[in-house]
């Protein structure tokens, strides 16, 4: 990290300790920096030609990026600017930590009604691949709408912990089994907008 770049993080870092104490258990000083801004953006543009690279033999037909909210909200942000390829948006929403804010809750998804994905390439963008539940509920709910082909990719994928035999199509960086916050990560809906990843300590 340059200075400017430390700088930064430590602004970050106080800012959050001074606003954040009151209102949950764990703070940014629980956490410490795991994938830096740079590495990510390293390597989304990387995606981006992956992407491009293996939707291009299916030209014409339209390639939508279908972000889970509110997790894949940077990477989808970022990743439309890596991908080349004319794409259309469209969102819904999957809810699944509990109160603890670590430990998984009851999934519920939102959204889905106003989808509209038939004939359509669709790449499902979610932040990260833990036990694989969430993504494979999706892709199941996502078939009954007859889309052409139906692909995922997570920025981060839990390796080893997975309940279910689905595998993210395309991923970002392979993670061991711990808690990460930050570039849409959250921990109780909080610290999304980090721009680093950070993992609790
Ligand atoms: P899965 O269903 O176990 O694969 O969990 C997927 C969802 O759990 C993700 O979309 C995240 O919202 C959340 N999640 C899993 N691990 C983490 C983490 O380390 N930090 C923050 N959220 C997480
Ligand atoms: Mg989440």
């Amino acid at each position: 990290m340059n200075s400017r770049a430390i700088l930064a993080t430590l602004i970050v870092f106080h800012v959050s300790l001074f606003c954040m104490e009151s209102q949950s258990d764990l703070t940014l000083a629980d956490f410490t920096p795991l994938i830096t801004r740079h590495q990510i953006a390293d390597r989304v543009k990387k995606l981006g030609q992956e992407i491009d690279t293996y939707y291009c033999q299916h030209s014409p037909l339209p390639l939508v990026i279908l972000a889970i909210m509110n997790g894949a909200t940077l990477i989808t942000a970022d990743l439309m600017r890596a991908i080349e390829l004319p794409i259309e948006l469209q969102h819904m929403q999957a809810s699944s930590y509990g109160e603890n804010g670590t430990e998984a809750g009851q999934l519920t998804l939102f959204g889905l009604d106003r989808l509209k994905l038939e004939g359509k390439h669709v790449l499902l963008v979610d932040d990260i691949f833990d036990t694989g539940v969430t993504i494979t509920r999706i892709k199941t709910e996502l078939l009954k709408k007859n889309p052409a082909s139906l692909k995922s990719l997570v920025l981060l994928h839990k390796v080893g912990k997975s309940k279910v035999e689905e595998k993210p199509d395309f991923v970002g960086f392979p993670i061991a089994d711990q808690f990460v916050i930050g570039y849409g990560l959250d921990y109780k809906e909080l610290y999304r907008g980090l721009p680093d990843i950070w993992v609790k300590k």
